[in-house]
């Protein structure tokens, strides 16, 4: 549905480095829920403004169903207004003197649908996103989250084929933005149009997407699905960018039985998830959920022990740090099942399927 390869644009011609994207590639499926990660001024609203046609990129080629709407090599740009995509912003822009369902009809009229046919698609929309009873309301008087569900409805009514969305929950409070999220991941699997969404949040392109791509410094470093990107990243940026991370520089031997020894901070360490051919700059990832408390009889590999530190409870889970003997520290998460007090000796074992091994320093992922 998406498809672009090499995508370069830059803001100032005049500073030979001032990319905001570089050689940017990816495709979107089509009914897939696609999502730009990563921290801000990464390039995402610059690259999802160049799929729309708001900004013209310096090379690559952008191609949206069967048409390609952006050619540097052909110099074929088309405008904005012949794509067949809609935009939902983090400012709803939705029309303050018009109603709801004069907002949402709104892009009809523009291609010239009108009357009973443009009413019918009106209240489709506003059905889909659960305002068919505000219809008639001036849109000031909607709340932050109604208003945004105006802009979706908005969005959805000419039936696009691509709906281009950058950071739209961001104005939102915490628990409205959590409540849309659901409704929007619903919304998308109704209406069956495929996504892209820009977010800098990482549980949000967590919770939402089929396909998530993280970019850094305007490039994508790496894309899979939230799963594979959590559970085994392959740098060390999206390692620590997706989810709470801690890092260890580590140096691995030769792999043996599909297990590969590193030496790291914390002593040897045994991992299960590791590249094919790992390059020289390597750390270990393991995430604070995965790793468990031993028995003080416990034996085998990967097994490590200190003190608690510190202990952060907040009701459900309580974070630990615990300073190992080996002088390196790392954090653990814990239930409130089983209180654990600081200076508290323990043993902890990190399971090898869980150790994994990314690609980078930890210094390279700040
Ligand atoms: N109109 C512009 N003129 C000049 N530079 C720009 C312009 N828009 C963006 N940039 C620069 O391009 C880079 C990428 O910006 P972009 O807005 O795409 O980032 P972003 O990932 O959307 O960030 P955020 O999460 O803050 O929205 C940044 O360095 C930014 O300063
Ligand atoms: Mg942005």
């Amino acid at each position: 549905m998406l498809r672009i390869r090499g995508l370069v644009k830059r803001y100032d011609r005049t500073r030979a480095d001032a990319f905001a994207v570089r050689d940017v590639a990816l495709d979107v499926g089509a009914g897939e829920f696609f999502t730009l990660l990563g921290p801000s001024g990464c390039g995402k609203t610059t690259t999802l403004r160049c799929v729309a046609g708001l900004e013209t990129p310096d090379e690559g080629e952008i191609r949206i169903g069967e048409s390609v709407v952006f050619s540097g090599a052909q110099g074929r740009v088309m405008p904005v207004a012949r794509r067949d995509i809609a935009m939902v912003f983090q400012s709803y822009a939705i029309w303050p003197h018009m109603t709801v369902a004069a907002n949402v009809r709104f892009p009809l009229e523009a291609i010239g649908i009108r009357g009973a046919a443009a009413e019918r698609r009106v209240a489709e929309a506003l059905e889909m996103v659960g305002l068919g009873a505000f219809r008639d309301r001036p849109a000031p008087l909607l709340s932050g989250g109604q208003q945004q569900r105006v802009a979706l409805a908005r969005a959805i009514v000419k039936g696009a084929s691509l709906l281009l969305l950058d950071e739209p929950l961001s104005n939102l409070d915490a628990r409205l933005r959590e409540q849309m999220r659901v409704e929007l991941r619903d919304l998308q699997r109704r209406v069956g149009t495929t996504f892209v969404y820009v977010t800098h949040d990482q549980e949000e392109a967590l919770a939402l997407s089929d396909r998530v791509a993280v970019m850094r410094d305007g490039r994508v470093v790496e894309m899979g699905s939230p799963h594979d990107l959590y559970l085994r990243p392959r740098t060390a940026f999206a390692a620590r960018f997706v989810g709470q991370a801690d890092l260890l520089a580590c140096t691995a031997a030769r792999p043996e039985g599909g297990l590969l020894l590193l030496h790291t901070a914390l002593g040897p360490v045994l991992s299960a998830c590791f590249p094919d051919a790992p390059g020289p700059r390597l750390s270990l990832l393991v995430r604070p959920e995965h790793i468990e408390f031993a028995e003080e009889a416990a034996s085998g590999p990967n097994l490590v022990a200190g003190r608690i530190a510190r202990t952060v409870f907040s009701g459900r889970l309580v974070e630990y740090v615990v300073a190992l003997d080996s002088g390196a520290s790392l954090r653990v998460q814990g239930t409130s099942g089983r209180l654990r007090a600081e200076g508290d000796a323990v043993r902890l074992r990190l399971p090898p399927e869980r150790c994994v091994v990314v690609e980078g320093l930890p210094e390279d992922a700040e």
